[in-house]
């Protein structure tokens, strides 16, 4: 692989948490606290939380005052549904020590609960997206947050993709520094880039789409098969013609998607699915799909071809459940595949709330290294270049 246009960042100028004194600072560190919810707000799984503690506990240990910062969901304005309250009662239990929480991000109050933390405490904020400003990328936004504070750390790597406030804008207002996770993540994402062994096979499925398509190009250069399920796949059929009369619309969507050969040959789609509609599911060709049907996972002839390819393959890159996974009815394919990759010998990297979800959901084990991002992981493999961190980049330019 093409080393110099994979690098995006500048590991040697990273300026890590661990080479500054923080006793006594106002720390501000973005998390990604965006962890999947039941209907009734209670935590499914807190793999991202658990995934930050070595940050949060690091700065404890340092008497650092934490002040954490993160997004929940995308809720367009304040939706008590996607408040980050449970997030600090589990990451309280967690750390076995208090945590406090307030319900906004930038007022009087925030100031106040702000001076008032003595070394070693914890704040949460209330969730950032709650503002339009954040994902406005306004800088006014973010010099608001980062007035309270003394230094900012980038710890979300798995938000790094996102040209957001508190991403993209923060570190142009504080000395900044990464921290312990996002270390680990670029440093095994690296590794998967730097010692890609062939052949190299990219699995893309789940929602978000916008962001995967966008991928898509780059992996195909670097990539020996893209193997595609879920939202993904289904673009990709409408694309091809082969999706019944369904066509793409989505104008966002559309651009991205041009350039890109539906034809080409390491472009790979499900050649059947478990079709449904609401009273009953079929397995099926894909080209036999009624207008008024869905796919709701791949068939077993797919998943056959596909694990074909995987024992091959020397590294593999996975992001995304090849079906509508959270129906226990759709997770056959995406469970046959997970077990595929760990039982073959090669470099895995599986990333991705809804991936990390399902596999600890099924209790598969034994993937090379989990990362908390999903699109995030697959822009920096890509080589795409990542806001969050060219902003530090720029920073530490600066410095
Ligand atoms: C993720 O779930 O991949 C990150 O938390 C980013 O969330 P987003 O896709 O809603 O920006």
């Amino acid at each position: 692989m093409n080393q110099a246009s994979i690098l995006n960042f500048n590991i040697k100028n990273m300026k890590s948490i661990k080479h500054i004194d923080v006793s006594n600072k106002k720390v501000l560190v973005r998390v990604d606290f965006n962890v999947p919810l039941t209907k009734t707000q209670k935590i499914k799984d807190d793999f991202r939380i658990k995934a930050h503690l070595n940050t949060i506990k690091y700065l404890k240990e340092k008497n650092a005052k934490i002040i954490l910062i993160s997004h929940l969901g995308d809720p367009k304005k304040r939706d008590e549904n996607f408040s980050l309250n449970p997030v600090a009662s589990r990451l309280e239990s967690l750390l076995s020590s208090k945590v406090k929480f307030v319900e906004e991000v930038n007022s009087k109050r925030v100031e106040e609960l702000v001076e008032n933390l003595k070394q070693g405490d914890v704040l949460l904020l209330e969730n950032l997206r709650f503002y339009k400003g954040e994902k406005e990328n306004s800088e006014e936004f973010a010099s608001s947050i980062a007035e309270f504070a003394d230094i900012f750390v980038q710890d979300a790597f798995s938000v790094c993709h996102r040209n957001h406030a508190s991403i993209a804008s923060l570190p142009k207002f504080l000395n900044s520094y990464t921290g312990l996770l996002l270390e680990k993540e670029i440093n095994a994402i690296e590794r998967a880039i730097k010692e890609t062994q062939k052949p190299f096979v990219v699995l893309i499925g789940g929602a978000k789409i916008e962001t995967k398509t966008a991928v898509l190009k780059n992996f195909l250069k670097k990539a020996d098969a893209v193997l595609l399920g879920g939202e993904i796949a289904n673009t990709i059929l409408k694309c091809k013609g082969i999706y019944g009369d369904k066509k793409v619309e989505d104008k966002d969507i559309l651009n991205a998607l041009k350039g890109i050969n539906f034809n080409h040959s390491k472009l790979i789609v499900p050649i059947d699915g478990v079709l449904y509609k609401k009273e009953y599911t079929r397995i099926a060709g894909i080209e036999t799909i009624k207008a008024e049907e869905e796919i709701g996972d791949i068939g077993p002839e797919t998943i056959n071809y596909y694990k074909r390819i995987i024992k091959k393959a020397r590294t593999i890159i996975w992001n995304g459940p090849l079906g509508k996974s959270e129906e226990e009815v759709f997770s056959k394919g995406t469970e046959e595949i997970a077990n595929a990759i760990v039982n073959q010998k090669a470099y895995s990297v599986i990333g991705g709330g809804e991936t990390i979800d399902f596999v600890n959901r099924k209790d598969i084990k034994g993937f090379s290294f989990i990362s908390g991002g999903g699109g995030a992981m697959l822009d920096y493999i890509s080589g795409k270049t990542l806001p969050g961190l060219e902003a530090l980049n720029k920073k530490y330019e600066e410095n």
